[in-house]
């Protein structure tokens, strides 16, 4: 095994000599040996619109998960290769909503609700969700932008079928004023729609899906982190639980955390519900102010942290010898339906 200084070195030496062929996006909650090589860090939006403006880039070397790297395929020309370092990064939220159970689903919901639903699904998705969603009208979200597309969907259909993450969904849908009765949930397990009311009430279907890092965050923890921070302002991803937003001061995608600790003043005190290495850098990278992880355990995505300096450089050697590993591509048809449903979203947001 080689140090850590050696493998630095090694891929220093290796983007500068592929130069402007190598492109290496860099996910907010990756980890900090593999940030110092990004040439551009971001959310997922940020990196879903980046990936589609390269076009000198022979090689993106995505350094997030699965989800993200089909994305950048997507979005990308057919010359350009997309390799992911660890192909064990995926995400177990994305993993939640496969297509199968979604097609099941889907019919299952015609016959409840006619053609009267709208799909929406959240960016950590896999190709085929995004393909299948804009096979029926719908769009991709991210956590930047899913106020403005719940909004649009709404504005065309009735009601939204809004995959995989139930706490996005239902977090952004009550933010709109859409009250928690008029929430359904879609058990993809059992196949069977959670609902108690009368089914013309429905306007939101959420997919019983969740974020195994951001459902980390409790109460417990808000109540204790008040108790021992006087004046603490609890800031949370909204792929944290309903109930954890509604109790937090602010909540916001990556990129709003991010903003809001720069424009916090001195001094002021914060606990931020989100990954931990995005915890730490904002810690280390705002010292003047006081910020804390507001699970004191911290909450590593462990699919994300796969990605590490030794599978970095592994994957720029396979660039360099001519053997490209871990390719990420994506068939045909599903892309031509996937960058649809991404193409409505970018056209909203940029
Ligand atoms: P954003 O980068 O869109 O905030 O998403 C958070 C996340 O969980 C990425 O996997
Ligand atoms: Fe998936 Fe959650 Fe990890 Fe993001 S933080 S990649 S949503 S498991």
């Amino acid at each position: 095994t080689l140090s850590e200084e050696v493998m630095i070195n090694r891929i220093h030496q290796i983007k500068q000599e592929l130069g402007s062929k190598l492109y290496i996006p860099g996910h907010h909650y990756q980890k900090d040996e593999v940030i110092q090589f990004a040439d551009d860090t971001g959310d997922s939006l940020k990196l879903a619109q980046l990936s589609a403006e390269n076009e000198q880039a022979k090689y993106i070397v995505f350094c997030g998960v699965h989800f993200m790297a089909e994305t950048a395929d997507i979005l990308s020309s057919d010359d350009q290769v997309v390799v992911l370092p660890d192909m064990r990064a995926g995400c177990s939220m994305a993993d939640m909503a496969d297509i199968h159970q979604t097609e099941m689903a889907w019919d299952q919901l015609q016959d409840t609700f006619g053609d009267t639903i709208l799909p929406l699904t959240y960016v950590n998705s896999t190709a085929s969700i995004k393909s299948f969603v804009g096979k029926h009208g719908g769009a991709t979200v991210t956590s930047s932008n899913a106020t403005a597309m719940v909004e649009w969907a709404l504005e065309q259909k009735q009601r939204i079928l809004f995959l995989p993450d139930q706490h996005l969904g239902r977090n952004t849908a009550y933010d709109l004023g859409i009250p928690l009765e008029q929430m359904a949930v879609w058990d993809p397990i059992n196949n069977k729609l959670e609902y108690e009311g009368h089914y013309d009430d429905v306007r939101v279907i959420l997919w019983k899906g969740h974020c195994s890092v951001h459902e980390k965050f409790t109460m417990e923890n808000i109540a204790q982190v008040r108790a021992d921070m006087p004046g603490v302002k609890v800031l949370v991803h909204p792929e944290c639980t309903f109930e954890v937003v509604q109790a937090s001061d602010e909540n916001g995608s990556t990129k709003k955390i991010i903003d809001t600790i720069e424009d916090a003043l001195v001094g002021s005190s914060w606990a931020i519900g989100t990954e931990m290495n995005l915890v730490n850098r904002l810690i280390q990278t705002y010292s003047d102010k006081n910020i804390v992880s507001l699970n004191p355990n911290m909450c590593p995505c462990l699919t994300m942290n796969r990605i590490d300096l030794p599978h970095l450089l592994w994957a720029l050697e396979s660039i360099i010898d001519g053997e490209v590993i871990n390719q990420i591509k994506v068939d045909e048809e599903t892309s031509h339906f996937a960058k649809i449903a991404l193409e409505r979203m970018l056209k909203k947001s940029i």
